[in-house]
């Protein structure tokens, strides 16, 4: 039962990353590209273009939701590859535990990154 909610939340989790990730390439490399065929407002990575989007909410928002999907969908796929090694029980919790710690490290502290560049008044 367990397993098959997180596998669900690992199949959801790749389609957010699906959008979410399109949208954020679609905004790095085609702002780029038009940038260089001369149209457009500009580098998208300047940190000017960076700091513009990272202060409105819709951005702070998906970030923090392309973050978490990216980190448990990565995170739950290299557990079951994990598991496919046939490891014992113990070990199985150990690997499950240490990742889950990671990512909810990695998860707090991005989140963090992201809500307090969009409370900067400026760089
Ligand atoms: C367009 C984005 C993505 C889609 C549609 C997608 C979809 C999937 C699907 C359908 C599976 C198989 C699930 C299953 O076996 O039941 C999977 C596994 C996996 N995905 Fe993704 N994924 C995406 C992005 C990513 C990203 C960005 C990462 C790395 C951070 C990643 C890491 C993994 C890993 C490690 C596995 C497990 C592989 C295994 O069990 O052998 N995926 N993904
Ligand atoms: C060449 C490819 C990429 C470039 C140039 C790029 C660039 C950036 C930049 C400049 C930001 C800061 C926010 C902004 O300017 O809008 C950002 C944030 C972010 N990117 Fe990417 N990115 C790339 C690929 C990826 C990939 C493959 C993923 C995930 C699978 C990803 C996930 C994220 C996340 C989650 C954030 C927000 C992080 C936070 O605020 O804690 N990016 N990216």
């Amino acid at each position: 039962m367990r397993e098959s909610r997180l596998w669900f939340w690992h199949i959801l989790s790749a389609a957010v990353i699906l959008v979410l990730l399109g949208i954020h390439m679609g905004i790095m490399h085609l702002g780029e590209l038009l940038h260089m065929a001369g149209i457009g407002s500009g580098d998208p990575v300047d940190s000017s273009q960076v700091f513009g989007r990272s202060r409105q909410a819709v951005f702070m928002i998906t970030y923090i939701l392309l973050l978490g999907a990216g980190l448990f969908h990565g995170l739950y796929g290299l557990r079951s590859m994990f598991f496919e090694l046939s490891l014992s029980k113990s070990l199985e919790k150990l690997v499950g535990g240490v990742l889950a710690v990671a990512g909810i490290a990695l998860f707090l502290y991005g989140s963090y990154v992201a809500i307090v560049v969009y409370q900067m008044n400026g760089v």
